[in-house]
């Protein structure tokens, strides 16, 4: 009988069976699938779970306060939180290949990564939030996309350097199930219901090289578009919503002078498996509301366009 109750048990039994009395390390990047891994093996194991949390400046705003919140404060989860901003952000500059970004972004964090690992003692074992589809996907070794750990992990092995057992107890399972078992772990629902958001995060939303002032006007934009989203009660309604940061200046006026400042796109998608989407019709009125308080709010920002484009043939991340 398949309940979320039931797959719980039974991997607690399976991890503690693996592990024993010897740790393991996880890379919680805020994602449903880390978390769940997080809150999973915290029921297993309690102490002998340490999580490293990699804050690259390219996340969504407070999404590293909300994981030390809910990990850290609220569920008693050791985790560690690396700030590795002016590492990340002084790797990319000058940078504006999307590929070249990627790599910049994967590579860094597998460094920091390692680093991290390699000051904690008497680690044996690498937990990973492999869930079934990543299982297909690196076995048709369509990578690139995967979360860096996991492909940097699972598709090409263990680093040399790190001698660690994997544990993955979602491998076996699909997103709905993960989120499933999530709800049953005590996870907050806004967590587990949330949108996905790439490994690159906002490296792949604001478009040629990535700056701080960009990712911070970008933070502040999308926070808005989530916020009023949720308001209006379209956030559950669309699959995956974001803004994206254009580098280009286009005019505004603001009293007598004309001032040159930056765009905004907004992007909201209604798909089922991420292959083909529709662009979400928003309401007008919903739109203008972003619209408003994104050029009243942000300073540097005098327009924000809506993206009307199905995928194919556009993909869902501007990159
Ligand atoms: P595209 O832009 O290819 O995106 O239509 C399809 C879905 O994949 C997500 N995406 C990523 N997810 N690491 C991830 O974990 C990545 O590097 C990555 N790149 C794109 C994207 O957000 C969308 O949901």
């Amino acid at each position: 009988l398949w309940t979320p109750a039931q797959i719980i048990e039974d991997q607690i039994e399976r991890v503690r069976e693996q592990v024993g009395d010897r740790h393991v390390l996880l890379g919680l990047s805020g994602g449903v699938d880390s978390s769940v891994v997080a809150a999973l093996l915290h029921k297993a194991i309690g102490d002998q779970l340490t999580c490293v949390f990699v804050d690259n400046g390219l996340l969504r705003k407070a999404e590293g306060e909300q994981v030390m919140e809910t990990f850290g404060r609220h569920m008693g989860v050791k985790v560690i939180r690396v700030n590795a901003e002016p590492l990340f952000l002084s790797k990319l500059e000058g940078e504006v290949d999307p590929e070249a970004k990627r790599k910049i972004i994967g590579n860094t964090f597998i460094e920091v990564f390692d680093e991290e690992a390699a000051k904690i003692e008497g680690v044996d074992f690498l937990a990973q939030g492999t869930i079934y589809p990543d299982v297909i996907e690196s076995a048709a070794s369509k990578t690139g996309k995967a979360h860096v750990i996991k492909s940097h992990h699972n598709v090409g092995g263990l680093p040399e350097t790190m001698k660690l057992t994997l544990v993955e107890p979602l491998r076996e399972l699909f997103k709905d199930e993960v989120r499933k078992l999530g709800v049953e772990l005590g996870l907050p629902y806004d967590m587990v219901y949330r949108h996905p958001f790439p490994g690159p995060g906002l490296g792949v939303r604001i478009l040629g090289e990535v700056k701080k002032e960009y990712a911070d006007i970008l933070r502040e934009a999308d926070a808005i578009f989530i916020e009023e989203l949720h308001r209006a009660d379209w956030y559950h309604k669309t699959s995956q919503a974001f803004a994206v940061f254009l580098p280009v200046r286009s005019v505004g006026v603001v009293g007598d002078a004309r001032r040159y400042e930056w765009v905004i796109a907004l992007r909201a998608v209604e798909t089922i498996d991420f292959m083909t989407a529709r662009w979400a019709h928003l309401p007008y009125e919903l739109l203008e509301t972003v619209s408003n308080r994104i050029i009243n709010e942000i300073t540097g920002v005098s327009r924000v366009t809506y993206d009307v484009s199905s995928k194919p043939p556009a993909t869902i991340e501007w990159e």
